[in-house]
């Protein structure tokens, strides 16, 4: 299905988020919607998805066009064709898979329930999916949702799907498993594809053509190949020097799990040894929920742990709340921001208010704070907007902001999820800049290229067992990727 967008604009009170937007997605191919955080791409796909109107301008699919002011709504663009999976899905939690797939939010299958079992099956061999019908949609990893959500959009007949950032969050394989459902789609049953990504690399291995968006314009469009260096030329006009790391010699321990047992939903862990030294940078690596949250979590006292001793600057924090850990300073930033680190419908004002001490909250000077934290950390928003408006890069950025100086640990899950090269580079620079000054830093990510550009050591999970790479002198992405695939043998032969 051919789908033009002709002159859609869009704006959020000062915000021009789309400026009189132009182009045309042609069906049989997948498109790379680019750009830099805020530069306009999920409002656009949740224009043409129905998730909301633009102040002007027209769709036209097949050849018809609507005005694209009128607010259609998702249901009502899947019956014309059009699906899209959100950057942050929200399902209904309570239901299971099948239930999902049969009533989920925004459209209803027709069929009954026993038909839809079968349905769903096929679906899954197909692509080689691994849901379990009978399981609560709650206990599904994001990548499992992911596919749950493409089976239901493809079971509704929507012929152009639309991806928003959908390789953060999700395994290795499952990003394979993704990417060949996506070519299949496209090249052989003449789906349109929009696919929303900063992973550069992932664009050049998927698309057939790139748009690019920057401050609400369209500012390029080619067919690929590409190399990430052209991409990134492309949206940011420049091209970014190499990020220096510079080497920092370990001070003295600042925080330690001693013989550790953990307790998760997914995957226990025992006998966890691990201490950081003032300035080091240790990577968590391992497929989506091997134990590698678990490990960050109770190093920062959100979780407890069932066995074991953790220590912060020497003193006994095992047992302790999460408050006591942000007192002994321990500040704790997880991936799904708004889950865990801010908190919708609050300002940032009221957000970096939170922070401050001291019952009363002065506002004055919580807004003049909250303004200079703005600036100095480039987020683009102002006082008085509420989180959940900030765009998705722009949340993280400003989640660094409210991060309290001088940490003993700075446990980051997924630093950059979410974020484009250049804000990527911007928020290391920041956890590097803490990290030389003595902060001790453990992260985790998916991305096993930032694993290995960043730590210092890694440990890598597999189903609740770990192993660790002191050295990472010669150790490639291949090797951590057959690492986090549980093929621990061929580490303790190297
Ligand atoms: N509901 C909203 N209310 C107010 N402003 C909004 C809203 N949605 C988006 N914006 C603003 O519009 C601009 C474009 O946002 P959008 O989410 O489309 O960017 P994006 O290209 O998807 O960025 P990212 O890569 O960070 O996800 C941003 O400045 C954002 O803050
Ligand atoms: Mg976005």
């Amino acid at each position: 299905m051919e789908i033009t967008l002709r002159h859609i604009d869009k704006r959020f009170g000062k915000v021009h988020a789309n400026a009189d937007i132009s182009v045309t997605f042609s069906e049989g191919k997948i498109y790379g919607v680019l750009g830099e955080n805020g530069a306009g791409k999920s409002t656009l796909m949740k224009i043409l998805a129905g998730f909301q109107p633009a102040d002007q301008g027209e769709i036209v699919v097949d050849g018809k066009p609507r005005e694209a002011r009128l607010h259609f709504g998702p249901t009502e663009s899947i019956r014309s064709g059009i699906g899209m999976l959100q950057q942050d899905p929200l399902d209904i939690a309570s239901f299971t898979v099948i239930e999902d797939f049969v009533y989920g939010s925004g459209a209803r299958l027709t069929m009954g329930l026993r038909e839809a079992r079968k349905a769903l099956k096929i679906q899954c061999q197909r692509f080689g999916f691994d849901l379990d019908q009978e399981s609560p949609v709650s206990h599904l990893t994001i990548g499992q949702r992911q596919q749950l959500e493409i089976v239901r959009l493809l079971a509704l007949g929507v012929r152009v799907l639309i991806l928003d950032e959908p390789t953060t969050g999700i395994s290795a394989e499952q990003k394979e498993t993704l990417f060949s459902t996506l070519g299949l789609l496209a090249h052989q049953e003449g789906m349109t594809i929009l696919l929303v990504s900063h992973k550069l690399e992932d664009v050049v291995a998927l698309c057939d053509r790139v748009v690019v968006l920057r401050a609400g314009q369209v500012v390029g469009e080619r067919e690929m190949p590409a190399t990430t260096s052209e991409l990134v030329k492309m949206m940011f006009a420049e091209e970014l020097p190499p990020q220096s790391r510079q080497a920092v010699t370990l001070g003295k321990k600042r925080v330690a799990l001693e013989d550790v047992a953990l307790r998760g939903r997914r995957v226990s862990l025992e006998g966890l040894h691990l201490s950081l030294s003032s300035g080091e940078v240790v990577g968590l690596a391992g497929l989506d929920g091997s134990g590698q949250d678990l490990v960050l979590r109770a190093a920062a006292g959100v979780i407890r742990t069932a066995r074991g001793r953790v220590t912060v600057d020497g003193r006994d924090m095992t047992g302790k709340s999460y408050r006591q850990f942000r007192q002994a300073g321990v500040a704790f930033a997880a991936a799904g921001r708004l889950e865990e680190g801010l908190i919708a419908g609050l300002t940032l004002t009221e957000h970096v208010a939170l922070g401050m001490p001291g019952a009363l909250v002065k506002w004055r000077a919580a807004e003049a704070d909250t303004s200079e934290r703005l600036q100095r950390f480039n987020v683009r928003g102002r006082p008085e907007s509420q989180v959940q408006q900030l765009s998705g890069g722009n949340q993280q950025r400003f989640l660094m902001a409210i991060m309290p100086a001088n940490l003993a640990l700075l446990a980051v899950e997924q630093p950059t999820r979410g974020l484009d090269v250049d804000s990527a580079r911007w928020v290391w620079t920041q956890i590097l800049a803490r990290r030389a000054s003595g902060t001790a830093v453990l992260f985790s990510s998916p991305d096993l290229d930032e694993i290995i550009q960043y730590s210092d050591r890694v440990i890598v999970f597999f189903a609740g067992r770990f192993i660790e790479l002191a050295d990472l002198s010669g150790v490639s992405i291949d090797d951590l990727g057959h690492l986090i695939g549980g093929q621990f043998e061929q580490a303790n032969h190297a």
